[in-house]
């Protein structure tokens, strides 16, 4: 068997391993698989193609792309066993950057080896050669958009810019005007490449990319997330055409388009357009939102709040981004055995966008070993708001604001959101009267039947658990399985 033959064998397994990886993401009970697969895959991906490479170039040159690998590794592991759960949005952000990033060295690199170097005919078959250009090309466009996309995402996700869409005039002529500019441009290319046409190319996509997603609300940042993760991975199958290298094509087509979808279900859940988003469409028609609804809110305790749990027959609890930040789930969790052991229906309304990531609401709980059949998504318990005796709101703004159905001027406008003001009474878990991710003011917190509970999530949860009985979890609980069984005991 030559080394090609092998190594195909190998990126076979490794493209089939990719695929159960994903299977696996899919669903929380296989995750653990989904993420070995995922490891395996990628191992044998590496360990062959370093083992192919090193068939054709010289020593200092696998001794270069092995220190690479070990530098790519350690910081790779640095970073996460670092991060936080709630900054693992800007992370993915980055870490799609550098997709990008990657595309447009393999495009330049392709480009220099072959049209610039005057090689074509013999590194490249004649009738192949204008497919050559083509492919420098796309995979330049693509990959520029992804890494200055990522890197606005990462800027705002992280909070070292606004989270308000740049709104410049005529923003949709600029985006669909540098698209017909690189339909155009390519043409040229492929008849004539140049060395002007490709930074033209690299600097209008390196714009575009910027425009599109700085033209974005913060909240709608969660599709822009997924919807570069899909941008990346046809940036990565670009590359792979470019090198010849079936398992990138392979690798790319499944993140690219695993990535469409997720998009589109999220466009779904959050009722926008999918065509309006990929065209960096989406805040275009927010306004500010200034006119923003106030009022007089009314205050409670952790004594009074546990209270009104003593006497509620059916609890939902709506949590958010604030739970991750307190990381309250473990005695949100132990506030939930006590409740239910007492006889309450108690349930979790997860909302589809609800923290900082898809799921992220879901891993959080499971951690806290909630059982999996209270957790509810959106769908099935938003009409059971009306029977609900009280809501407990758990660092959650924008995925409860009535704005979003009752307000047409609202930039949240259109977007599901949970129904929580619909139940007997809410509670309302927060800091301040700051708003939220979106930046625009919540009505619920001045509702007649809404109070709010100011102070972290987790210390009023540990409060309201004391004033119910048995003690508070300690703050410096490690994990949430200890907690549970130490008090079964
Ligand atoms: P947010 O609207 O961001 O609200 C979170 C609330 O938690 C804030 O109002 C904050 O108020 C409170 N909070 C923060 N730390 C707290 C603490 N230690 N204790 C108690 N409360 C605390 O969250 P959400 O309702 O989960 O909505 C998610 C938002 O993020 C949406 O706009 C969504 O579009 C966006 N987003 C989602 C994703 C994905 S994929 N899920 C990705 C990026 C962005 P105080 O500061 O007053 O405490």
């Amino acid at each position: 068997m030559t080394a090609t033959t092998a190594a195909d064998a190998a990126y076979i397994v490794a493209a089939l391993l990719f695929i159960l990886s994903l299977a696996g993401l899919s669903r929380h009970e296989t995750s653990r698989s989904g993420v070995v697969f995922g490891i395996a895959g990628m191992a044998i991906a590496l360990a062959a193609t370093v083992g192919l490479a090193s068939r054709s170039i010289a020593a200092t040159g696998v001794t270069l792309l092995l220190a690479a690998l070990a530098v790519g590794a350690a910081l790779g592991i640095w970073r996460a066993r670092r991060v936080e759960m709630t900054a693992m949005p800007e992370l993915i952000a980055l870490l799609h950057s550098f997709v990008g990033a990657a595309a447009v060295l393999v495009g330049w690199n392709g480009y220099l080896e072959v049209e610039h170097s005057g090689s074509a005919q013999t590194a490249v078959a004649e009738e192949l050669l204008r497919i050559h250009h083509a492919e420098v090309f796309i995979g330049v466009f693509i990959g520029a958009v992804t890494l200055t996309g990522s890197v606005v995402a990462y800027l705002k996700l992280a909070g070292r810019i606004a989270s308000r869409p740049l709104m410049l005039p005529g923003k949709n002529a600029l985006n669909l005007g540098a698209l017909a500019a690189f339909g155009v441009l390519t043409g040229f290319f492929v008849a004539q490449p140049s060395l002007g046409l490709l930074i033209a190319v690299t600097t209008l996509a390196l714009l575009l990319g910027w425009h599109l997603v700085a033209s974005i609300g913060g909240g709608d940042m969660p599709v822009v997330v997924s919807m570069l993760n899909s941008y990346s991975g046809w940036a990565a199958a670009a590359s792979g055409f470019l090198l010849n290298n079936n398992l990138l094509i392979v690798t790319g087509a499944l993140v690219g388009s695993s990535g469409a979808y997720l998009s589109f279900l999220m466009c779904k859940a959050m009722n926008r357009s999918f065509l309006s988003v990929i065209a960096g469409g989406f805040g275009l028609e927010a306004p500010a939102g200034a006119d923003a609804e106030t009022g007089e809110h009314r205050e409670t305790s952790a004594a009074q709040t546990a209270d009104l749990l003593a006497g509620a027959s059916s609890v939902v609890i709506a949590p958010g981004y604030g739970m991750a930040v307190a990381q309250a789930q473990y005695p949100v969790a132990e506030l939930t055995r006590l409740l239910r052991e007492r006889g309450v229906t108690v349930r979790f309304a997860i909302h589809p966008v609800a923290g900082r990531l898809p799921g992220h609401m879901n891993v959080l709980l499971a951690e806290a070993k909630v059982p999996y059949d209270i957790v509810l998504e959106m769908d099935e318990i938003n009409d059971d708001f009306p029977g609900t005796s009280v809501v407990l709101v758990i660092g959650a703004n924008d995925t409860v604001n009535p704005a979003a159905e009752e307000d047409q001027t609202s930039p949240l406008a259109g977007m599901p959101v949970l129904r929580v003001w619909e139940a007997e009474h809410v509670v309302v878990f927060k800091r301040s009267m700051a708003p939220g991710y979106a930046g625009v003011q919540n009505p619920l917190f001045f509702r007649d039947n809404s109070e709010m509970l100011f102070g972290d999530a987790k210390q009023r949860v540990e409060e309201i658990l004391h004033a119910l009985g048995p003690a508070p979890a300690t703050p410096d609980e490690p994990d949430g399985r200890e907690l549970v069984s130490t008090r079964r005991s």
